[in-house]
């Protein structure tokens, strides 16, 4: 149990950091800094909790970043442009958020006496197209330079390298997740998960990239916020990476599609679409290291995770 502490989370604002933050706030003081890029916050009841502060602002901007940071007994860092279609879009402004950023924050969290824990957010695209099986000790794949995708994987894994070297150079207690598809309540972003039951709800199409046969594996949010608590708290995460997914919850793009229709009781159809830029086609972690190293065990299988989600969905519908 994480109680008492300072926790400024970056990006907490987002989807997983908003999630993380809902688990901590009773019992830590909680600062968020975000520049609201993406907002999973504002309209929900955390934002008026007493123990939290919201800084809104920008990692690039250092002085921000050290107010945010002071006093922290724990940084988590998840301040990046997320989503392959907001990448592709704004590749350059992909790349600054995640290097400068984290060297921002990295600089700032090693100038704070009490750091317990830096954890560093990267992801599991640094394995490139094919990852079937992949450990953390396996070689990353970055793609082609110049498919507008890598830069999110390459800067991602450039980030790891800083939050480790960091740790290796000057002791700062640092951890980095690679974090597998996830899904859940309060996802404001991308994601196929969000878009098929958004869709599916409003009985519109679901589009599908090419025949639908990408197989990736599907995280519920409980379960990564339990990972990263545990890389929080225990002492042999530091100066590691894990993968944080769901194994067991892994079907392919067009078979995920049919199973929110039809746990959504939706009249929707499955629409193709061609798709021409780089795609992952098969990726499935191996997370024994987190299951040894951190006792991390995803609980929630897939059916039951698309239910609460897709229940939350409707509930956000009714509620305007
Ligand atoms: N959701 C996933 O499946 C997944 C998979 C792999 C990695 N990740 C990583 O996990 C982290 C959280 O992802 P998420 O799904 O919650 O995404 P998200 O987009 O919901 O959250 C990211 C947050 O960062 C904020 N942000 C962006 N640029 C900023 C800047 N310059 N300064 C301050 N704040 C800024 C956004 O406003 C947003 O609130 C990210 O680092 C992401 O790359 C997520």
């Amino acid at each position: 149990m994480i109680r008492g502490k300072k926790v400024t989370i970056t990006g907490g604002a987002g989807f997983i950091g908003s999630s993380l933050a809902r688990r901590l706030v009773d019992d830590n003081e909680v600062v968020i800094l975000d520049n609201l890029h993406r907002d999973a916050l504002s309209n929900t009841d955390l934002i008026k909790h007493p123990n939290l502060k919201l800084i809104r602002g920008d990692v690039l901007d250092m002085d921000t970043v050290r107010r945010a940071v002071d006093g922290a007994d724990i940084v988590v860092h998840m301040a990046a442009i997320a989503g392959v279609d907001t990448v592709m879009h704004m590749p350059v402004k992909t790349m600054m958020v995640a290097l400068q950023g984290t060297i921002n924050c990295l600089q700032a969290a090693s100038e704070q006496k009490n750091l317990q824990r830096f954890v560093d957010f990267s992801t599991s695209e640094v394995f490139g197209r094919y990852a079937y099986n992949v450990t953390e000790g396996d070689v990353s794949s970055l793609g082609a330079v110049g498919e507008a995708r890598w830069t999110y994987a390459v800067s991602k894994l450039a980030t790891e390298h800083l939050a480790l070297s960091f740790y290796k150079q000057y002791g700062l207690p640092a951890v980095s997740i690679r974090p597998f598809n996830i899904y859940g309540p309060h996802q404001v972003g991308e994601g196929a998960i969000h878009h098929f039951i958004v869709r599916a709800l409003k009985g519109e199409d679901l589009l599908v990239h090419n025949d639908g046969s990408q197989i990736r594996s599907w995280c519920y949010i409980d379960d990564i916020v339990n990972g990263v608590l545990l890389a929080m708290e225990k002492e042999q995460a530091v100066g590691e990476a894990f993968n944080i997914g769901n194994p067991r919850s892994t079907l392919t793009i067009y078979n995920l599609a049919r199973e929110v229709t039809r746990l959504s009781s939706s009249a929707s159809r499955i629409k193709f679409v061609k798709w021409d830029f780089a795609d992952v086609d098969l990726r499935i972690p191996n997370i024994d290291k987190a299951r040894a190293l951190l006792t991390f065990e995803p609980m929630v299988d897939l059916e039951e995770g698309l239910l609460r989600t897709i229940h939350w969905y409707r509930s956000q519908v009714h509620n305007g």
